[in-house]
């Protein structure tokens, strides 16, 4: 299976490291041979076509902060466009007002007939029900299981476990970051000394406004409701409000409450903002983890809970992923 590669950040990275590792493996178990003929970063291309050394890769990233220069690299090409491959696993950063630059590698993967396997939120926040119609049609397979809750499997536990069942509600959280913050908040620390930690602990970004104006659990609670029900919304449609507000008193803990940042999709529609709730229920989880309550029809309430982010995790998914479509492709051949 030939593979374009985009963005050589946290996630790339780890996703290179984990192909290193998990290779001779992934080919016995499952016949996947993953060859990455091409890697990107925002300013570089490397491209060879019988497949590059991934830890002679790495180390240059590493080493040199970008790929420019690389005895591989190769100028005035557009990878997902120009090169042959199955698969473009897309993990350039997420922009929600303009879904770009995965939204362009979307649509240049359609054009050109790939599947794209994604870590990216921002294209399917902005517009993920024409982009799951687009595939559908062309016959190509989107798979995104690493863009809510990293390696925790939310997509693929209410998609998987829960199939055959309408689900009627879905309440998360769904960001690492803010439930670090308001988990601190508890213990008295202020929000811009717990923001400040946070940063410390590189859970949040030098600018935190996507996770703590609630952006990022929007992002994925549209990810999640279109999944899981089928809504056809984008971020437009969810109506979002963050936590830099909030009051964590004496008196409500001591009532057994607390405040949380939940993303919810009902039949009141969907919504995110910081919520007063029991203390002892299952979306009241420590530190930077997530939550996620799917509402079945029949079965009830299942809760999943997990670490929401992290470089490995996420590559993990991406792997899950890949495995997924070397299902779909089906056949005895290796690929
Ligand atoms: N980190 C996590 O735990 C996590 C979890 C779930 C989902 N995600 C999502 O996964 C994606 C990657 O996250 P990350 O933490 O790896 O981000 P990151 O460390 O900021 O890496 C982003 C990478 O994309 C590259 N890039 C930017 N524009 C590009 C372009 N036009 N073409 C090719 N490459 C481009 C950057 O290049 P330079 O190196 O040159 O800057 C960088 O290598 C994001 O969308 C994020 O929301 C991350």
């Amino acid at each position: 299976m030939r593979i374009i590669l985009l963005g050589m950040g946290v996630v790339g990275g780890s996703f290179l490291e984990l192909l290193e590792l998990e290779g001779a493996d992934l080919y016995r178990k499952y016949g996947l041979h993953p060859v990455v003929i091409a890697a990107a970063d925002s300013r570089s291309v490397v491209y060879n076509p019988r497949g590059l050394d991934l830890r002679n890769i790495l180390m240059y990233k590493r080493t040199h902060g970008s790929l420019q220069g690389h005895p591989n690299e190769v100028e005035g090409l557009d990878p997902v466009r120009d090169l042959d491959a199955e698969v473009v696993v897309d993990v350039t950063p997420s922009d929600f007002r303009t879904g770009e630059p995965g939204l362009s590698h979307l649509r240049a993967a359609l054009q050109t007939g790939k599947h794209v396997v994604t870590a990216n939120k921002g294209p399917l926040a902005v517009e993920m029900p024409a982009l799951i119609e687009m595939f559908q049609h062309k016959g190509l397979k989107l798979l995104f299981s690493g863009t809510v809750g990293g390696g925790t499997p939310f997509l693929r536990f209410v998609g998987k476990c829960l199939s055959g069942e309408r689900i009627t509600s879905i309440r998360g959280v769904v960001n690492g970051t803010t439930n670090y913050i308001l988990n601190r908040m508890e213990d008295g620390v202020s929000f811009s000394d717990a923001l400040k930690e946070a940063q410390e602990k590189g859970y949040a970004e030098a600018d935190p406004s996507n996770d703590v104006d609630g952006w990022d659990s929007a992002a994925k609670l549209v990810i999640l409701s279109n999944w899981a029900m089928d809504l056809g919304v984008t971020l437009r449609d969810v109506s979002v409000r963050g936590i830099r507000d909030v009051r964590i008193t004496e008196e409500m803990l001591s009532r057994g409450r607390t405040v949380r940042l939940i993303a919810t999709a009902d039949e009141s529609g969907l919504r995110v903002r910081p919520e007063e709730i029991d203390r002892k229920d299952p979306l009241v989880v420590p530190g930077a983890l997530n939550a996620v309550s799917f509402t079945a029809e029949i079965s009830g309430r299942h809760t999943l809970t997990g670490k929401g982010a992290g470089g490995r995790e996420t590559a993990a998914a991406l792997l899950r992923d890949l495995v997924e479509l070397k299902m779909h492709m089906g056949g005895s051949e290796p690929c």
